[in-house]
């Protein structure tokens, strides 16, 4: 049943294009992880495990093809994934695998598309390569229903492939709990992923039945359906059986996470960048880093970050969601999220950084220094001990050791705005709404609550005094008593 959709010059022997859409299933709880949460929002490679499935798809069609659907926690599934444009489907009552396409009847029927290709949400490592290898197959098996299958040395828990003979066509799919022992010897197993001719499909799942142990329809029982009515059942199996690892257990999310994380070292070995020890270091799926930078032992790096070349990441740091330029220095124990990095700047050690820290170019912040929502100017320094929150601050400035931008007065947040060339004297507290003009300085333990003009000198505390021979007293004046 393929349609030739593309109407170009009649001259060309190009294959017909199909209409393909790809069917997501991911309505399931997830008994089997004894969690609160959905199965397949649950994290692998730092993101939930249903957008792993979904990027894939996308790579094999566009988004407005393909048909996440959803059920258990359907809200909370829709709201995680919707930025990548999908389209849902909702299974209100989740009554299995074949009960999930038999939803999606009315968004896919009625010749909009050739062919189905149904991926499980819950199985993150399956890749376009293979998913394009089994739609292709299918076309050129002009088969009916293809499945991707597996040989595994523990096919435990898997629904067997059964073919008459070891002849080509499938003939059936048992599951583990209706399989006969004779069955369950089989190795083969069914993988997940599917290609459907998609009129067939359609037209034949009413033939499903929940006379099995579960009482649910079985997608996979679409083999026996087809092949009771002559039509071609084929599987292709794939060459890396790891890439159709499930999420069924916490065991095989961890294996799973282990899987890609080691992945996504490896993929950054390879383009240039020193990863010491990478099995101790945390690297999300989406991280950018450029050749020759160097990664320390115990270091994570999370969500979108994106480093620079030529950067040290010096263990026990961790940095989510944050973008550095290159030459970067980050030292022992530096915690940053959503904050951006000029090139050559030094951090830490112990330096945390909350959102929307701006450290330009050159720039040092040194230890137990916190900042939030700050830009701080090229070549400036804050190396010891401070708070600086909700602050402009400019090129070349000095901050001494204990600063604190004294941004909240208890209801609303203000700012400090500190100008080129000022030198802030240690132990300063800065009362914000505050600005300390250009070159001026401000002197050491300073509490500063009116603005200072440029190239001033403001000295805000007590004028110290003296009492001479007083602590001489004191101890004599004791002894005096203890006699
Ligand atoms: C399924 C197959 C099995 C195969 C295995 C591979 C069936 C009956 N069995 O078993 O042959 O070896 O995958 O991993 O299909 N889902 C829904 N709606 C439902 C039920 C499930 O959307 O009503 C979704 C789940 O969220 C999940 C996917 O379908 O993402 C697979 O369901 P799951 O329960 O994990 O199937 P398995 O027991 O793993
Ligand atoms: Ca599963």
């Amino acid at each position: 049943m393929v349609k030739a959709k593309n109407t170009g010059s009649k001259s060309s022997p190009k294959p017909p294009r199909i209409a393909i859409a790809v069917v997501i299933m991911a309505a399931g709880k997830g008994t089997r992880l004894k969690s609160k949460h959905p199965k397949v929002l649950h994290e692998v490679g730092g993101k939930p495990i249903l957008a792993h499935v979904i990027a894939t798809a996308k790579k094999v069609a566009p988004a407005q093809d393909i048909f996440v659907i959803i059920g258990h926690e359907a809200e909370r599934v829709r709201e995680a994934v919707g930025g990548t444009g999908v389209n849902f489907v909702l299974q209100a009552e989740q009554r299995g695998t074949g009960h999930a396409l038999m939803v999606t009847r009315d968004a896919l029927s009625g010749n909009r598309y050739d062919q189905v290709i149904v991926l499980s949400g819950d199985a993150p490592l399956i890749t376009a390569e293979t998913v394009k290898r089994l739609s292709d197959f299918h076309t050129a098996q002009k088969a009916t229903m293809t499945l991707l299958s597996a040989d595994l040395d523990n096919p435990y828990g898997y629904g067997r492939v059964l073919r008459k003979g070891g002849r080509a066509e499938v003939q059936a799919i048992v599951e583990e709990k209706s399989a006969t022992a004779q069955q369950r010897k089989v190795r083969e197993i069914n993988a997940g992923f599917y290609a459907f001719d998609a009129p067939a499909l359609y037209e034949y799942i009413d033939r499903l039945s929940t006379a099995n142990p579960h009482g649910e329809y079985y997608l996979t029982d679409m083999a026996g359906v087809f092949h009771r009515a002559r039509k071609k059942v084929v599987a292709i199996k794939t060459e890396d059986p790891s890439e159709v690892l499930g999420s069924n257990t916490r065991m095989e999310m961890m294996m799973l996470d282990a899987c890609l994380r080691l992945a996504k070292c490896r993929a950054l070995l390879e383009a240039g960048v020193t990863i010491f020890y990478p099995h101790t270091c945390v690297i999300d799926s989406d991280v950018e880093v450029g050749a020759d930078t160097v990664i320390e032992p115990f270091v994570q790096l999370l969500g979108h970050t994106k480093i620079g070349e030529d950067c040290r990441i010096r263990s026990y740091s961790v940095i989510g969601n944050s973008v550095l330029g290159d030459r970067v220095t980050v030292k022992p124990g530096t915690v940053m999220e959503a904050s951006r990095v000029g090139a050559g700047a030094v951090l830490g050690p112990y330096t945390h950084m909350r959102p929307g820290s701006e450290v330009g170019e050159g720039a040092h912040l040194g230890n137990f220094v916190e900042t939030k929502k700050i830009k701080l100017g090229k070549g400036s320094k804050a190396n010891h001990l401070s708070y600086l929150g909700d602050a402009e601050i400019g090129e070349g400035v000095n901050i001494g050791a204990g600063t604190i931008t004294c941004n909240y007065d208890g209801v609303n947040k203000h700012k400090t705005v500190i100008e080129d060339g000022a030198f802030i004297g240690s132990d300063s507290t800065l009362v914000a709404p505050v600005t300390i003009g250009r070159g001026s300085y401000v002197a050491a333990a300073s509490c500063i609550t009116d603005d200072v003009p440029e190239d001033a000198l403001a000295l805000g505390r007590a004028r110290q005094s003296v009492k001479e021979g007083w602590a001489r007293e004191k101890r004599e004046a004791q002894k005096e008593k203890d006699r």
